[in-house]
């Protein structure tokens, strides 16, 4: 069989051209970066439990009308998707301080914020991912003005279930991280969440002990990633009971 066409490669994933046009195969690669890739590492089956969590939560949100990339998962790690024009902006909804908001703003990590914050962040790795408003997005045309309502408008769906899923199962939804693509049918687009959501774009703090469930263990040198991410995987009826 002819070896498939890899699309791209991302510091997590990798893009393969799917059965179909107008689709893609997702994979999950075990590798993880932090700090714009000045850190990296391996997390070993990273890859597989993303994957699975990521595929539950994109069909939940699917179930409540959330256009997503998502069609279905075809193995351990590799999941077919629609093919997008993806959206050059990383948007982050934060609930709660931590991170680069701590930082930036001097908040102590853990405050609960007044009103949920959403972030705007140039895809571009050679810049850094530079922090961006809407200001900048219709002045250089990353998306219309019609586009950015849908993409809040969906982020803020998004946080509100996802706030509530996590919490069900005893985690704070701290804040995560989006990426939107465009659908074309003719010359019409519209807007649908693709990328992933897993612990390697949230941060999902246990909600009794502050335990952080996500990628700042890695970030942090904190250990135990895989663990953590099987907990997650674990409280969302993913995995056995141990
Ligand atoms: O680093 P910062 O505090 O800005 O991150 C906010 C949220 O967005 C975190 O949950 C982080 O995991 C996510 N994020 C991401 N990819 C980036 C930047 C942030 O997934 N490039």
């Amino acid at each position: 069989m002819a070896r498939r066409r890899q699309i791209y490669e991302g510091k997590a994933k990798i893009l393969y051209e799917g059965p179909e046009p107008g689709t893609l195969i997702q994979y999950f690669k075990d590798d993880a970066t932090a700090f714009n890739a000045q850190k990296k590492g391996t997390i070993n089956g990273k890859g597989v439990l993303n994957n699975r969590i990521s595929e539950h939560v994109f069909t939940l949100l699917d179930n409540i009308g959330v256009p997503t990339h998502f069609i279905r998962r075809l193995n351990m790690r590799e999941q077919l998707i629609r093919q997008v024009e993806i959206v050059p902006i990383e948007v982050v909804v934060r609930n709660v301080a931590a991170g680069s908001l701590s930082k930036r703003l001097g908040l102590e990590e853990g405050v609960k914020l007044p009103r949920t914050i959403i972030e705007y962040y140039l895809k571009d790795d050679a810049l850094g991912d530079p922090m961006i408003t809407d200001e900048h997005i219709a002045a250089f045309g990353w998306a219309s003005q019609e586009e950015m309502h849908d993409i809040a408008d969906l982020a803020i769906r998004v946080n509100d279930f996802l706030s509530g899923l996590f919490a069900g199962i005893g985690i704070r939804l701290v804040d995560f991280k989006l990426e939107f693509g465009r659908i074309w049918d003719n010359d019409y687009s519209r807007i649908i969440l693709a990328d992933e959501i897993s612990p390697d774009g949230c941060r999902l703090w246990d909600m009794e002990s502050g335990e952080k469930l996500d990628k700042d263990r890695f970030r942090r040198d904190l250990g135990g990633e895989v663990e953590a991410y099987q907990e997650v995987a674990r409280r969302l009826g993913l995995l056995p009971e141990g």
